[in-house]
């Protein structure tokens, strides 16, 4: 279960947040769980986060490690120096607003790898592909040009995020039957491209509009894995009942 935070809360803000949250989840031993801030608010989460279950994870990373002159950029080698274990890749909204392609999306994944971070890579359609009836070609068209050019033993270590694009933010949460199919059609392009393990061992979160009322419709599905969570993330009594979910 993974909160992303988009572009919200300050230093402060992170820390009362973690004060509020760890008590509410300090039993749960039953699913990983991490919060991605924005990348002035990681020095507070993790040290926040210091000695409890709770992963931190960047929102974004440089498609190297080498440092550079490359303004506003950061590198997964200095989100894993900053205590990350996590990074969310291809976000719809750095697809729409920032110019990331299929192409950008490898090559960000394979640096967060290389890292060692657990990049969670986004996929996902708009709603004029879905009223097209081009909802699977999209997830195919993205996961062959940003997922199927990492080797197997590089596939082994991301996980992937399902998030239709007129789902976020909006209150309009896919049915959980709906994303189900998508699920299921994005383990189908990962079977076919590295097999039935791997299709197997593959976690994929749904993503969009999730909150403490739906996590149980969705999470029934037998190809949901987890939520990546954005507006219900920013309060700690709507993350908690997540992942104690
Ligand atoms: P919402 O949960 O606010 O719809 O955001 C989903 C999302 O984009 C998470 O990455």
């Amino acid at each position: 279960m993974a909160g992303n935070w988009k572009m919200f809360k300050t230093p402060a803000e992170t820390k009362d947040f973690f004060a509020k949250f760890l008590p509410l989840v300090a039993g749960s031993t039953h699913a990983d769980f991490a919060i991605c801030p924005p990348f002035v608010n990681i020095p507070a989460a993790v040290e926040a986060a210091a000695g409890s279950r709770a992963g931190i994870g960047g929102q974004n990373c440089y498609w190297q490690n080498k440092e550079g002159a490359f303004t506003g950029e950061v590198t997964p080698a200095m989100l894993k120096a900053a205590g990350c274990a996590y990074v969310i890749i291809g976000h719809s909204e750095r697809r729409q607003f920032f110019g990331e392609t299929d192409e950008t999306v490898l090559g960000r994944t394979k640096a967060a790898l290389e890292a060692g971070l657990i990049p969670m890579v986004c996929v996902g359609e708009m709603l004029a592909d879905r009223e097209a009836g081009k909802t699977n070609e999209v997830l195919a068209t993205q996961f062959n040009g940003g997922i199927a050019g990492l080797t197997p033993e590089e596939f082994s270590r991301i996980v992937i995020a399902y998030e239709p694009v007129w789902a976020i933010g909006t209150g309009k949460v896919a049915t959980p039957e709906m994303a189900g199919d998508a699920h299921k059609s994005i383990r189908a392009l990962v079977e076919a491209k590295f097999g039935k393990n791997a299709a197997a061992a593959v976690r994929i979160l749904y993503g969009g509009s999730v909150k403490p009322d739906n996590v149980k419709g969705l999470m029934a599905q037998p190809d949901i894995d987890g939520a990546l969570v954005g507006g219900a993330a920013l309060k700690p009594e709507d993350f908690a009942a997540i992942v104690n979910f």
